[in-house]
């Protein structure tokens, strides 16, 4: 079993990419394999509403230029997803927002691409705005047919600059809480059918 993880950020090493690992050391503990994909650096854009997804029914975004059709791919080829973002003006980066509009629109012109997969969402913030970001990633799983853990808190940790997040001590625990219930959910799953 796989997880991929998507990190948001602009920081390729900061704050959500602590969060995500957190999450990912747990899953690695249970034996599952797991792909940190990070989109700094990497300009994506949004959708554009071309439906031509609709039209081909080749699992592809038309837009070929950007990194969009690999990000589908890692979602195909594995059984939990995790989207991690910075909370931005009290939403997730605009990077993550591209990914949501565009693998969610193909996921969606392609039968439901990633139906009954384990998906979660991890965010970073500094001080306000967090739990928008975290119900903004969530509606991603829940249009896709996907199933969503839940940990011991809401996924939020708090920081400010790359690192910071490691001294909040219950956000690192709900990171762990997360991981161990991912794992404990995929394994009850089994492959998705
Ligand atoms: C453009 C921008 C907007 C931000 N907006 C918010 C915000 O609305 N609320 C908040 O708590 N933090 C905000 N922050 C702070 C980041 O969410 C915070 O520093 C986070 O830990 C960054 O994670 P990273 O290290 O993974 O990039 C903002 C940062 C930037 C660069």
């Amino acid at each position: 079993m796989k997880v991929i993880a998507f990190n948001g950020s602009a920081h390729k090493e900061g704050n959500t990419a602590i969060l995500l690992n957190l999450v990912l050391d747990e899953l690695k503990a249970e034996g599952i394999e797991t792909e940190l994909y990070s989109l700094a650096g990497k300009p994506v854009q949004g959708c554009i509403a071309c439906f031509k997804c609709f039209e081909k029914k080749d699992q592809r975004c038309a837009v070929e230029k950007d990194i969009i059709n690999e990000c589908i791919r890692k979602m195909v080829e594995a059984d939990g997803i995790l989207l991690g973002s910075p909370t931005y003006f009290a939403d997730v980066s605009a990077s993550m927002k591209a990914l949501i509009e565009r693998c969610g629109m193909v996921g969606r012109a392609n039968a439901d691409l990633y139906k009954r997969k384990v998906g979660a969402a991890v965010v970073a913030l500094r001080r306000a705005g967090g739990i928008h970001v975290f119900n903004s990633l969530n509606y991603f799983f829940s249009i896709n047919a996907m199933i969503i853990p839940g940990s011991s808190y809401w996924n939020l940790g708090i920081g400010r600059a790359p690192g910071e997040v490691a001294g909040d001590a219950e956000g690192v625990q709900t990171m762990k809480d997360l991981g161990k219930n991912m794992a404990w959910l995929m394994k009850k799953i089994g492959k998705p059918a």
